[in-house]
């Protein structure tokens, strides 16, 4: 029975890849540790909280004390983190706790593995650290041409040089004491359980509440969208079978524009919902500062080595997604009625 350390495993892909394991396999133990930030949502988890395979631990990933008795008490095989802070305009405006989470934190975990993992004459057999990154590492993309794994590392965020940073120490941390490690970068996810600050959960949330709808620039920055639970198969695949010490990128030829997005979740909300739903809600707002204006991933690596291929299309998914937000309106509006709306309309009062 494999023993699985997730970490932000209360958050948006964290919480999709525990339902996911949990349903896949009935012979695998989760931790989940989560510090429960703004992000963290334990609602996420309701469908599996009384798994008896599934255990909660609320606690920071810097925390060198709580991860090491994490460590201490548990024999874990595989360590997946997930846990950051992850929205980029955030970023902009506070970049000191993207560096203490995503930097601190990762090699905090690093070390607790490490000094549990690691024998005599190397690591024990059948541990792996997997670092959960994102294809923001590698920069922005003209008209043309993709993210391999080879591509340079290029960040412009404060958000995607952490995780940069973040990914430099995990690879370090192979190069210089053998680790076995993993490196994952994926595109843009969408899916159930996104944040409202994201944009497409964003745009769902201010359509069914006639809210302006923001969008930067000139709408034509590109994503590449991943629908979430394709990224969770990916994961797996990439602990069971991935090659030690190497990246893989994650993403499956979903480019769209963002003001292509803005329309598609108008469309269908103004078609199956409301049709006083309409594109005059549309405002282009200052675009954001540092704006990546494309990104593009070749998933040649993972698809050819471990034969991972996405199965939603993007038409598909999207439909999924505005369904599930339908279904659980109340998920969202325990999000609205928090602490969140005081920072949106903070964030927005300008724009
Ligand atoms: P999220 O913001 O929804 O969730 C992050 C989770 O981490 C939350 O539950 C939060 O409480 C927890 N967390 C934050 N700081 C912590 C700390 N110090 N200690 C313990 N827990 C902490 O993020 P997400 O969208 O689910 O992203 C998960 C991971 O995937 C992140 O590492 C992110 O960089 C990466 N990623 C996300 C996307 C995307 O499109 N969402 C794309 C590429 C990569
Ligand atoms: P986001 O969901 O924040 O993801 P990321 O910045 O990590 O790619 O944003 C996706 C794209 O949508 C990005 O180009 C910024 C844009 N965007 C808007 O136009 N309006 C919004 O309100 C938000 C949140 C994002």
């Amino acid at each position: 029975m494999k023993t699985y350390l997730v970490t932000g495993g209360a958050g948006f892909i964290g919480s999709n890849f525990i339902i996911y394991m949990l349903n896949k396999y009935d012979d695998i133990k989760i931790i989940n540790v989560d510090k429960l930030t703004y992000a963290g949502n334990l609602e996420n988890l309701r469908s599996v909280q009384n798994n008896l395979n599934y255990k909660f631990v609320q606690a920071d990933i810097c925390d060198k004390e709580s991860i090491t008795k994490l460590f201490e008490e548990n024999d874990i095989d595989y360590v997946v983190n997930f846990a950051a802070e992850s929205h980029v305009d955030r970023s902009i405006r506070e970049p000191e706790v993207f560096v203490k989470t995503n930097v601190l934190g990762t090699v905090n975990l690093l070390n607790a593995a490490k000094n549990v993992w690691e024998t005599e004459d190397g690591f024990k057999e059948g541990k792996k650290y997997l670092q959960v990154s994102t294809d923001e590492v590698y920069g922005s993309l003209g008209e043309t041409g993709y993210f391999m794994e080879t591509t340079s590392i290029d960040p412009h965020s404060p958000y995607s040089s952490s995780k940069a940073s973040a990914d430099l120490m995990v690879k370090a941390y192979y190069d210089t004491y053998k680790m076995p490690v993993n490196i994952t970068r994926c595109s843009n996810n969408y899916g159930s359980y996104q944040f409202p600050e994201k944009l497409i959960p964003l745009i769902i949330n201010n359509c069914l509440n006639k809210k302006v709808l923001p969008v930067y620039g000139d709408g034509l920055n590109v994503r590449d969208w991943l629908y979430v639970e394709d990224h969770c198969k990916a994961i797996d695949m990439v602990i069971n079978n991935g090659r030690l010490g190497e990246v893989y990128n994650i993403g499956g030829h979903n480019e769209r524009t963002n003001i292509h997005i803005v329309k598609t979740i108008i469309k269908y909300l103004s078609e199956n919902v409301d049709n006083t739903i309409k594109e005059e809600f549309i405002k282009y707002v200052e675009d954001r500062k540092g704006h990546d204006r494309r990104y593009g991933i070749d998933p040649t690596k993972i698809k050819e080595e471990l034969g991972w291929e996405p199965e939603t299309t993007f038409e598909a998914g999207i439909e999924k997604t505005i369904q599930w937000y339908l279904e659980n309106k109340e998920w969202m509006d325990n999000i609205n009625s928090g602490e969140y709306q005081n920072y949106y309309n903070k964030m927005y009062q300008t724009k």
